[in-house]
């Protein structure tokens, strides 16, 4: 493996035909096995963020025998895949302090229309890709979700899944798109996937390397080339359990937090089809006309207080700990108020009271999630039922299960006080309970005291790994539960397993 800082050394010191003799490579990340047909563009094309008018398209380029700083890629849109009327086309430079990957915000694109776009170098070029923009005042539209993709734990199918259904408009991931331990540090590495590089990801070389491995995965391609995503990230894209100051997974013999946090970030805003604005802020919004507003929260790194272990600490009910920071619940009530008529909230950790078992005969919460910063919760939950919103669906990531519940106050199956509902999605691979013990009755034994000691929830499975499509249309939001079969081989099958409604105006959820 050649570190690229050895690389740039060595090109000073042998000669021009040497390096082609060899074949060095510019990244170390690639395993040896790439497509000599998808060269320099391995890693695939990628789109993300659309609106009305303009949408990211992204690549990257690995070269082989040459090594130049600055690169000039051309590219082209089309709304045929044949590209023989081009739509919009142009030249941008990249370079090694962007690890050669390529965005570019494509703009005066029209509404609701579908694009091709593929990219060049010199004479070689990439795959194409297909993507959509946003349609201004659609009567529908579909979004599926996605979280948790350990790449340890399993085949990515389900993305292939959402990249093969035609009817989704867009993808939102909720975060955990990487992780970022050593092999076997947290997957079942008994299939073969190991995370490279070989260790725990704490520097900018090594947050590359792992999403350059990610990126070469099949169906993880498939995905991005097909469809447009909106992501945003949850705590492994840092480290585990992270918060604006520190993370669970991080020590001090690993380095500054600060430093490593920056490099997680700016890996990310390399590889990830993400607008970047100046405030650099990644909580933003996506609003569809009339019918819909898609809000994606940060409530990892923008304004996240450090967790508390338990909720007998005298800091528990504290004002000042938060989950989203000041600016982000700003701008979250502001988006509230948009006038479209749902509010939907791309958010990482479960957002209702949700118990999850008892300890010396007290019931405890997820303290990572909303649950761990009650006094923020209250204060947006009584802002909630000020304004009187209708209409606000909560979809969640982080917790490996799948969950159907409505947020109430109360916690009781009364549904008068509710002021939302929640769909939280399973992973993609990322284990689920099931996943640490063969003890079925264990298992059967948690759900249980789950579904007994919360009486909102109206759905969990925490067996299955899937995504969810959330159907929307102006009498009502229909959220659709799809999982693979199985994710240890690559022959899942894709089942739609349970169906929820909610109609406009309600807050209930109904199967
Ligand atoms: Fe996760």
């Amino acid at each position: 493996m050649i570190r690229l800082i050895g690389f740039s050394v060595m090109v000073c010191v042998i000669s021009f035909s040497a390096i082609a003799q060899k074949k060095l490579r510019i990244d170390d990340a690639l395993p040896p096995e790439l497509n000599p047909n998808m060269a320099p563009f391995y890693h695939g094309v990628a789109s993300g963020d659309p609106t009305q008018s303009a949408v990211i398209i992204w690549t990257k380029l690995t070269l082989e025998s040459s090594f130049k700083k600055d690169i000039t890629v051309s590219y082209k849109v089309s709304e045929t895949p044949d590209f023989k009327v081009i739509a919009q086309s142009g030249k941008v430079n990249t370079t090694l302090a962007k690890d050669y990957t390529v965005k570019v915000d494509v703009t005066g694109l029209k509404e609701h229309t579908t694009y091709y776009y593929c990219f060049y170098y010199k004479k070689k070029r990439s795959i194409t890709g297909q993507t959509k923009t946003l349609a201004e005042n659609p009567t529908e539209m579909s979004i599926a979700f996605a979280a948790c993709s350990n790449y340890e734990w399993g085949y990515f199918t389900n993305y292939r899944f959402i990249a093969e259904n035609p009817k989704i408009d867009v993808v939102v991931h909720l975060g955990d798109y990487i992780y970022e331990y050593a092999p076997g540090g947290y997957g079942d590495t008994t299939i073969g996937r190991k995370h490279v590089p070989a260790k725990e990801i704490t520097t900018l070389q090594d947050y590359r390397t792992r999403y350059a491995q990610y990126r070469l995965d099949p169906d993880l391609q498939l995905a991005h080339q097909l469809k447009p995503f909106v992501t945003t990230w949850d705590d492994h894209e840092i480290a585990n359990n992270a918060y604006v100051d520190g993370a669970q997974n991080h020590q001090e013999t690993e380095g500054d937090w600060y430093e490593r946090k920056h490099a997680g970030k700016q890996a990310y805003y390399e590889w990830m089809p993400v607008r970047e604005t100046p405030e650099h802020e990644l909580y933003r919004a996506f609003r569809v006309g009339n019918l819909l507003n898609l809000i994606i929260l940060d409530t990892r790194i923008a304004g996240r207080s450090v967790q508390l272990d338990s909720i007998s600490d005298p800091h528990f009910q504290d004002v000042d700990r938060t989950i989203l920071g000041t600016d982000q619940y700003q701008w979250l009530t502001q988006q509230l108020k948009s006038g479209s008529k749902w509010q939907i909230i791309g958010n990482q950790v479960p957002f209702g009271p949700m118990y999850t078992g008892a300890e010396n005969n007290t019931k405890q919460v997820y303290m990572d999630g909303w649950d761990g910063y009650p006094a923020e919760r209250k204060r947006l939950i009584d802002w909630f039922a000020l304004q009187a919103l209708e209409n606000v669906v909560w979809v969640t990531g982080d917790y490996h299960a799948s969950f159907a519940m409505e947020n109430d106050l109360t916690g009781t199956k009364d549904t008068s006080d509710n002021v939302s509902v929640e769909f939280i999605v399973t992973s993609i691979t990322s284990a689920n309970s099931d996943e640490w013990t063969d003890n079925q009755a264990e298992l059967d034994a948690e759900q249980a005291a789950y579904m007994a000691n919360n009486p909102q929830l109206r759905y969990l499975n925490g067996v299955d790994h899937g995504f969810m499509v959330l159907h929307v249309t102006s009498e009502k939001a229909e959220a659709q539960f799809y999982y693979a079969s199985d994710i240890r081989t690559k022959t899942g099958k894709l089942r739609l397993e349970k169906l929820f409604t909610v109609l406009s105006g309600s807050s209930v959820l109904k199967e």
